[in-house]
C-alpha cells in the first residue's frame, strides 16, 4: 500500500511462562492506510489492549515486528519510543488519563511542553483544539468540574497535540453514555477525515462499526478471517 502508515507483521505476545502462559495475541498481521480508520472488536480478553498496548510501543511482543510511519516501533530504543510517542502517536484511553490539578487548556498543553513548542505558539494551539473538540468555553475547568464526555473531548485534544499521524484508542467511549459515546466516535470520525489521521480504536460500540473504514476482529488473539462468523 503506497500510504502505508502501520505495518504490523506476525505479531504475537504471550504473558507468564510454562503451563501458565497466556496467548494474548497470536500471529496478528494487518496494515492500516493513511486517513483510515480501523475499529478493533472482540470479546473481553481477546487481546484489543495488548495489541493497541504493542502498536503504541508501551509494550513489547514476544514475536514480530510493527512498523509506524517508517519507524520500526519493535526494535526502537528508550529514547525513540519517548520521541514516537510524543509526535506520531497520539493516545486516548478509556479512563481519559487526565492530570486532575491541571485545567482543560493545561491538560492538552502538556504533550506541547514535553516537545517544547513555544509558549505563545502553544496557547494558540491549545485554544484551536479545545475549539475543535467544542470545549471553546471550558479552557479554564479541571476535570472534575466537567462531565465524561467533556473530559474524553479534552483526552481526545491532548492526544491531537503535536498533531500525530497516528491515533491509538482503547474503547474510547467505554465510560460514556450512549449519546455521548456517539458523539465522540462522530469526532473521532470527523478529526481522522479532517485531518487525514489513521485511528486505530478497539471498541464494543456498535455505532463505531458503522463509522469505521474497516472493521478487524480479534478472537482468542487471532484476527478473524473476513466473512467468518464473528461473536457479539
Ligand atoms: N500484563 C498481563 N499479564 C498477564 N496477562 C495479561 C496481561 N495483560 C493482559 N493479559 C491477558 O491477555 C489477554 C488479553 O487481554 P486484553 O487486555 O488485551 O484484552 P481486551 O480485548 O482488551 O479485553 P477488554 O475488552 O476486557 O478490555 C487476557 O487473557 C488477559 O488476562
Ligand atoms: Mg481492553
Amino acid at each position: 500500500m503506497a500510504d502505508e502508515l502501520v505495518r504490523v507483521e506476525g505479531i504475537s505476545r504471550d504473558f507468564g511462562s510454562g503451563d501458565r502462559v497466556v496467548h494474548a495475541v497470536r500471529e496478528v498481521s494487518f496494515t492500516a492506510g493513511r486517513g483510515e480508520l480501523v475499529a478493533i472488536r472482540g470479546r473481553s480478553g481477546a487481546g484489543k489492549t495488548t495489541l493497541l498496548n504493542l502498536i503504541g510501543g508501551l509494550d513489547m511482543p514476544t514475536a514480530g515486528r510493527i512498523h509506524v510511519a517508517g519507524h520500526e516501533v519493535t526494535s526502537a530504543g528508550e529514547r525513540e519510543l519517548l520521541a514516537l510517542r510524543r509526535d506520531t502517536i497520539g493516545f486516548v484511553f478509556q479512563s481519559f488519563g487526565l492530570i486532575p490539578i491541571l485545567s482543560a487548556a493545561e491538560n492538552v498543553g502538556v504533550p506541547m511542553r514535553l516537545a517544547k513548542v513555544p509558549a505563545a505558539e502553544r496557547e494558540q494551539r491549545v485554544a484551536v483544539l479545545l475549539e475543535l473538540v467544542g470545549l471553546g468555553g471550558h479552557a479554564a475547568q479541571r476535570p472534575y468540574e466537567m462531565s465524561g464526555g467533556q473530559q474524553q473531548r479534552v483526552a481526545i485534544a491532548r492526544a491531537l497535540a503535536n498533531d500525530p499521524p497516528l491515533l491509538i484508542a482503547d474503547e474510547p467511549t467505554g465510560q460514556l453514555d450512549s449519546e455521548t459515546g456517539r458523539s465522540v466516535m462522530d469526532l473521532l470520525r470527523a478529526l481522522v477525515h479532517a485531518r487525514g489521521m489513521t485511528a486505530l480504536v478497539a471498541t464494543h460500540d456498535p455505532t463505531l462499526m458503522e463509522l469505521a473504514d474497516r472493521v478487524l476482529v480479534l478472537r482468542d488473539g487471532r484476527l478473524a478471517e473476513a466473512g467468518e462468523p464473528v461473536p457479539a
